[in-house]
């Protein structure tokens, strides 16, 4: 007996890092317990792992503390997974902003879009950039989010709506992987819009997106395809077509739903088994029993939501009801969502969309990793999974999303190396 139990122990796990003396929200499930906290906790790593996550003073902390190779205090700091931000259009070329003083003066975002405005724009100004010209001038933008402890994001391409400008951005996108710090989940949204040399030809466009899915995927720049599923985009028909083609090789889904009218994306991404339907204002009820049944994420985006000046709200309420995963992205783009701060995000999801701070944090969080399909290795802090976290100088999780425009974040460790 006493052999049977000596054989089936753990080995207690070695720490190259032990980090002690902190307030852990750990964002685990199940837990019982809001954000999964653990008060004066220790979190144990090595070789960019999480090995160890416990209370001090319980089980085997103390025996990781002292086995330790270096200890850090972080003297009653919050502990949080490192940030998700799982919905980006972050590179492109060009500035929108005059556009922006026009819908001020009164044009919604589908006229300017139906007069030719809107994301065939910065088609023009990608399609005219370099990869490293999107990456400079994308630079500013990533800066910022990462400086609010981002450790993964995603990037569409979709402003190149041709072979050769897809390819500039998601190879712009695998730059930012490599001289950042972050890593990087690359969507391919060739069907973000009907680019002008395909007036009227949309479904002559989708068989072209359809090509160059196949032919970017090769390549092994794509990790999961987007379609824009909207009167200002695609149809239902069309969007079937591409994510039937995509699901053939084995691509990961999402999808750009119900944002300005109801299409039933949250049923369209639920029966193709999609990662996401983001946006989701329009989703009805039966849309989101479907999203439920399917475990599809609703991406919520409170700054477009917001910047456009749209009235209808996600049905947040319902979905927490159905048990729906809420994860929350910038959504940065140069016409809806100008916008770099995935913390202004969390707020804006608490006072304009009712969630509670919980909820933003585990949109950012292990909700975020659901919706890119990463869950397994990141999102939140257990061992087995990525040593991603952020150390913020706050003693309160709600803090996070209470502040607009207050960085708390402390230290940022990706991999569990300290990020510069
Ligand atoms: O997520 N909805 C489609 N795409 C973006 C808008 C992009 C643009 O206007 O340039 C969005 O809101």
């Amino acid at each position: 007996k006493m052999l049977e139990k000596f054989c089936a122990e753990e080995p207690r796990p070695g720490c190259d890092t032990v980090f002690v003396n902190c307030n852990v929200a750990t964002m685990k499930e199940g837990e019982g317990v809001a954000y999964g906290m653990i008060a004066d906790g220790v979190v144990g790593i090595k070789d960019g792992e999480i090995k160890f996550v416990g209370k001090r003073g319980e089980g085997d902390a103390d025996a990781v503390v002292e086995g330790a190779e270096d200890v850090k205090d972080l003297e009653g700091r919050l502990v949080t997974p490192g940030l998700i931000d799982c919905h980006t259009h972050v590179i492109y070329g060009g500035n929108r902003s005059k556009e922006w003083e026009l819908k001020l003066k009164g044009a919604s975002y589908e006229e300017v879009a139906k007069a030719g405005g809107g994301i065939v724009n910065t088609v023009k100004g990608t399609r005219e950039g370099s990869v490293a010209s999107l990456v400079a001038e994308a630079a500013p933008r990533l800066k910022s989010m990462l400086s609010e402890g981002v450790t993964t994001i995603e990037i569409k391409s979709g402003y190149g709506l041709e072979e050769e400008a897809e390819r500039k951005m998601l190879q712009a996108a695998t730059l930012v992987e490599k001289d950042f710090g972050v890593k990087v989940q690359k969507t391919f949204l060739g069907a973000h819009a009907v680019p002008v040399e395909y007036t009227g030809r949309d479904d002559e466009y989708m068989e072209e997106c359809i090509r160059m899915m196949r032919s970017l995927n090769a390549e092994g720049i794509v990790d999961a395809v987007d379609c824009f599923t909207e009167s200002i985009g695609f149809t239902v028909v069309q969007t079937e077509k591409l994510f039937t083609a995509a699901k053939e090789l084995g691509l990961k889904l999402r999808l750009h739903g119900d944002q300005l009218n109801d299409f039933g994306c949250g049923a369209l991404a639920s029966k193709f088994s999609a990662l996401s339907c983001d946006h989701c204002e329009y989703c009805g009820e039966e849309a989101i029993d479907k999203m439920a049944e399917g475990g599809t994420v609703a991406v919520l985006l409170p700054t477009a939501n917001y910047f456009i000046s749209e009235k209808k709200l996600p049905d947040v309420a319902y979905m927490r009801t159905k048990k729906v995963d809420m994860a929350l992205g910038t959504n940065c783009n140069p016409g809806s969502s100008p916008c770099c701060s995935l913390l202004l995000v969390m707020n804006m999801a608490c006072t304009r969309f009712r969630m509670s701070p919980e909820e933003a944090l585990r949109g950012v969080t292990l909700s975020a990793a659901k919706a890119i399909g990463l869950q397994e290795e990141i999102g939140s802090l257990e061992a087995g999974k990525k040593a991603d976290l952020c150390v913020w100088d706050a003693s309160e999780p709600a803090e996070l999303s209470y502040y607009m425009g207050l960085n708390l974040l402390k230290e940022c460790y990706v991999d569990g190396v300290l990020r510069k």
